[in-house]
């Protein structure tokens, strides 16, 4: 089955993704479409979803309109990603009262909060199906089709769809995401993913390594390796030796010097000097980690249950800087948590001038029904204070992340080519060590996608720098 590419939007991954088929003109298989949106955990898991429906003979279409099967695969980390969800479901409703045979299913982690309950009150949703029920989708399609109504919410201990191979949906050929254990087993009080993805479980090593070795023979040139908290990934092998997170990525690296490791997401309590050293020792694993660490308060790191204080993070930071010089790091945080106050999110806004993130993805505080906060404490701090705070924290990272570009200019970085800048198809664009994004023209070069080249920064615009190439490296 081939796979195209499509559009993304939304705060991290941005998005949602389509998958395009290749329908046979007069061809009767049945045809599937899904949409995505969240982490990307969950794009991952929609090539796991396109993989199984293919395997069942359906095909994939572009064009949900045409579509026997609807599928959307949902977030429900804030308020704002349920509705966006509600909204697409309103117009998947409308096409369906054109095309009565249509089936609408909704997956992931809002049919996994919201359970039967989606059924009734989301009137034409005809399947709900979670995260770690994947496998059982071409039967629940079928008694869906007999005209009942088909859930399957279960979460399982063991589930990881090692031995399925996904099909790659909107992929430029370059990039792929590998997803190397699924659940969280923290929990974070206002954090909905344990509840909707189940107890953390680590994936079959060998079946990542052979993941990994296939996509760089497919001609993928950078891999992400993704889980809620990748540090606590172990493997028991049957054959004996464990397989810790250093170990797993050492051996992802060592498939070939030309294909880039990432990874993501590391948690600043499990993050291990053995981690660090296995990045500095590799040129091939990006210089780069993404560690949230949603606030600078103690009183407030507290209250969320992140298990370290404001200190113990800026050691990391430094252990980061230390072990790995030149080290792009990024963060995740959130403004007007409970109780939150003046003074607290000031130690937000220091701790962020201290640990100088290159980048920062910023939310406020969204109450999500169930979790430990939503249970324990009063969402107190109006809508409009949280938005003051996050607006300060923008505005704050913009600063910085425009004071780190600068002191790029003059710099060579390798950028791996991953297609058209956005905005003229005269340039490249790319990625280097840190995660920056890089653009730089076409012209006098023969370089092309998945490429490697070494560009001199010239100048940056906002969160983009602007280059030349010197030369493919
Ligand atoms: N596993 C990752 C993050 C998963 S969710 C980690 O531990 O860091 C991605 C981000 O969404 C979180 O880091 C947090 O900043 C944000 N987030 C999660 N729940 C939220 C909520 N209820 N309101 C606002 N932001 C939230
Ligand atoms: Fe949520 Fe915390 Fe788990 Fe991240 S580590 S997914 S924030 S509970
Ligand atoms: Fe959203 Fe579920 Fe990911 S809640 S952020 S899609 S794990």
């Amino acid at each position: 089955m081939e796979v195209l590419t499509a559009r993304m939007h939304d705060e991290k991954i941005q998005g949602s993704a389509y998958v395009q088929g290749s329908a046979i003109p007069g061809s009767s298989a049945r045809k599937f479409y899904i949409e995505s949106y969240g982490c990307a955990m969950n794009f991952a898991d929609s090539e796991i979803v396109a993989s199984i429906l293919g395997g069942s003979g359906f095909i994939a279409t572009a064009d949900f309109r045409e579509a026997d099967v609807v599928l959307i695969n949902t977030c429900s980390i804030r308020e704002k990603a349920e509705q966006t969800i509600r909204s697409r479901l309103h117009i998947f409703r409308q096409a369906k009262r054109l095309n009565s045979g249509m089936l609408i299913g909704v997956l992931g982690c809002m049919a996994e909060r919201l359970k039967a309950k989606l059924l009734e009150e989301e009137k034409l949703v005809d399947l709900v199906v979670g995260p770690d029920g994947y496998r059982t989708l071409p039967v629940l399609i079928e008694a869906a089709e007999e005209g009942q109504k088909s859930v399957n919410v279960l979460l399982s201990r063991e589930e990881t769809y090692a031995d399925i191979s996904p099909v790659r949906i909107n992929s430029n050929g370059v990039n792929a995401f590998v997803s190397i254990m699924r659940g969280c087993n923290n929990m974070c009080s206002f954090c909905v993913v344990p509840f909707t993805r189940g107890r953390e479980r680590s994936r079959d090593a060998g079946s990542i390594i052979r993941e990994c070795s296939g996509l760089f023979e497919e001609g993928y040139r950078e891999v992400t390796l993704l889980g809620q908290n990748v540090d606590s990934y172990h493997w028991y092998s049957e054959k004996g030796g464990d397989v810790t997170f250093a170990m797993l990525l050492e051996q992802v690296a060592c498939i070939s010097p030309e294909l880039r490791v990432r990874f993501s997401t590391s948690h600043p309590k499990d993050i291990t000097d053995e981690v660090l050293f296995v990045i500095d020792g590799h040129e091939n694993i990006c210089n780069y980690v993404h560690l949230p660490v949603q606030s600078g308060s103690n009183r407030i790191l507290q209250l969320m249950n992140r298990t370290y204080t404001r200190e113990w993070y800026l050691a990391r930071i430094r252990r980061i800087r230390e072990i790995v010089p030149d080290c792009g790091i990024s963060s995740d945080i959130i403004s007007g948590f409970c109780t939150e106050t003046e003074d607290d999110h000031q130690e937000t806004l220091s701790l962020m001038h201290e640990a100088r993130f290159d980048m920062s993805y910023t939310y406020f505080y969204s109450e999500r029904p169930g979790t430990l906060a939503a249970r324990r404490y009063a969402d107190d701090i109006p809508e409009t204070e949280k938005k003051r705070r996050l607006d300060e924290i923008v505005k704050f990272q913009n600063r910085m992340s425009r004071s780190s570009n600068l002191k790029d200019i003059g710099s060579i970085s390798k950028v791996l080519i991953e297609g058209d800048s956005k905005k003229s198809a005269a340039a490249w664009m790319g990625r280097n060590d840190q995660n920056k994004v890089v653009v730089f023209t076409k012209q006098g070069n023969s370089l092309g996608k998945g490429d490697y080249a070494l560009v001199r920064i010239e100048h940056s615009t906002g969160a983009t720098l602007i280059g030349e190439a010197i030369s493919k490296a």
